[in-house]
Formats: structure tokens, sequence, C-alpha cells
């Protein structure tokens, strides 16, 4: 095999109270990348449809990710890449991600798979950090993995998936403003108040039980975030009108999805996600913000070869 093409899910992090651990993966939408294996060594960016994205591949995600993983595995051969990209660079729905590990899965796969899902996501969070300046993990592990996950941590890096309850929609209102990661993360505070950790770890903890036990209520008490959330809201427009009316109309819960602007609704059901949509939808028309709204069954594969 000396070609593939492959689709990179978008993928929301953080899921409310997990910031920078948890994430879950969706179906609806991804990028699409070619990776061939050339006789010509190094990595080569051929094609970039979509987005004006560098062509150097270190200064590319999805080249800085498989030129980390071509210096560990020193194969006889070189990869071009091809990226045709849908999800929208600074979106909140791991756009950078779904770049880098796009490389890193292909050509693992063109090599013979020498290579397992963590180690694959340890060579993507290279492609991350060169995007947000930080070296998370909770985008790409849902890529990979699929379904939600949990990064337990990032030195050594240790991915935890969990269970997926099989009614679980998400709805995803991207208003069509830009919000850097990197900026995003600058104006969190360093420390956190005891009490607000207290109900931080409080709420992954049962948010965790509730994937395990199908429990939608417990899910439901679980989603808020009371660490990042009060500081980012305030970068996206409408975002505490957005909450309101997702909760109002049904949803289980509404957040920031990764560093935003995006926002993510988590629904019981197709029906309940089509009403909360269409609630979101007809508030967002009436701001003179432009926006896309989507709902997606929670994507238990992750990546896949096309
Ligand atoms: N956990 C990250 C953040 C996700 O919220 O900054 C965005 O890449």
């Amino acid at each position: 095999m000396k070609e593939l093409k492959i689709f990179s899910p978008a993928t929301v992090a953080n899921v409310s109270c997990g910031f920078d651990v948890l994430g879950f993966c969706l179906d609806s939408i991804g990028d699409e990348m070619i990776i061939r294996k050339t006789d010509k060594k190094g990595i080569h960016i051929t094609k970039i449809e979509g987005y004006d994205l560098p062509y150097e591949a270190e200064k590319n995600v999805a080249g800085v990710s498989a030129l980390a993983m071509l210096e560990d595995a020193q194969p006889d051969c070189g990869f071009e890449i091809e990226i045709y990209k849908n999800i929208k660079p600074g979106s909140g729905v791991g756009s950078s991600s779904a770049s880098a590990v796009g490389s890193v899965f292909a050509m693992n796969e063109l090599l013979g798979k020498p290579y397992n899902k963590t180690q694959l996501t340890n060579f993507a969070m290279k492609g991350e950090a060169l995007a947000s300046q930080s070296e998370h993990a909770d985008n790409i592990a849902p890529a990979i993995f699929g379904g939600f996950t949990l990064v337990k941590s990032v030195a050594p890096l240790e991915v935890i998936q969990l269970p997926t309850p099989k009614d679980l929609f998400a709805v995803i209102i991207h208003p069509q403003i830009e919000i850097k990661t990197s900026e995003a993360r600058s104006i969190l505070p360093k420390q956190v108040a005891l009490q607000d950790a207290i109900t931080q770890w409080s709420n992954v903890g049962s948010l965790v039980h509730a994937l395990h036990t199908n429990d939608y209520t417990l899910l439901s008490k679980s989603l808020t975030d009371v660490v990042v959330e009060p500081y980012r809201s305030e970068l996206i427009p409408h975002f505490d009108a957005v909450r309101q009316n997702a909760l109002k109309h049904g949803a289980l819960g509404c957040g920031i999805s990764g560093s935003g602007p995006s926002i993510f609704s988590l629904c019981h059901g197709k029906d309940n996600a089509q009403n909360v949509a269409k609630a979101i939808k007809d508030l967002y028309s009436k701001t003179n913000i432009l926006f896309e709204i989507y709902s997606s069954k929670i994507n238990t594969q992750g990546i896949k070869i096309l």
C-alpha cells in the first residue's frame, strides 16, 4: 500500500468540567487527507485546500507531527501530504488536532502499524503544540480513540477511553469569529480557589461515572465548569443566552467547545438534539453574527480510512 485517504474528525475538548483532560469525537465534520509513501525522504506537503496554511512541514501542524514520527521511525522512505481542510482553524472543534492526527495515523498504516494509539497521540501532540503553544491531548485523544477520552497525564502520556452512552448527541454552534487557543489560555488565572477546585473535580468524577452507567441525569448535573468558563465566556458573544436557551429546551448541558468560540450542547436522543439546534439557531439568527450550526452523534470510531 502506497497511498491512503483518511477522514480526521472534529472533536470537543474540555466537556465543561474537564479542562485539558476530557474530550469527545464528532462525526459529521472533519478534514480529509491523502498521505502517500515516496522514495524521496522527508515530509512534503503538496496540496492544501480549504484554508490558507503553511506548506513548510516544520510550520504546519500535520507536518510537525509527521516529522516527530519520522524521526522516531527512521523509515527508508518519505511521505507526501495533501490536506483538504473543512474544519476552520480557531473554531474550537479541534482543527489543529485533526490535521496533526491525520498525518501520523495514515503514516502508521502505511508503515505497517508499528505504533499504538497512545504513541500516535504523543506524535500528534507535537503538532498541537505548534498551534496552541501548549502540549495538551484532549482534542487529539478523542480523534484517535473515538468516543469520550480522559487524558490521565501527558508526561508520561496516559489516555483512558471512556464509554459513550448510545443515545448521546452533540449540537455545535460556531459563531464566525476566531479565538486563538493560545490567547484563550493566556487569560486564565494561574491559581484556582479551593472551593472551585472541589466543585470541578466532583463534576469530573460524576461525569465519568455517568458515562459508565448511562446515567443521563447525573451526566446533566456534571456538565458545569466553574474554573475556566467564567473567564472564556466573555470572549464569546451571547454565550450565556445560548446556554440558557439550550438548557431550557432540554439539553443535558451546554458549554464552550475547547477554547471557543464554538459552543457545544449534549442532548439525549436525536429529537432533543434537533429541538435544541432549532432553539439555538432561532436565538442566534437575531444577532448580527454569522454562524454555522450542526448536530452530530458521538463518533465512537474516531479517525478512519476512507
Ligand atoms: N484544553 C484546550 C483548551 C483545548 O481549552 O485550551 C483547546 O485546544
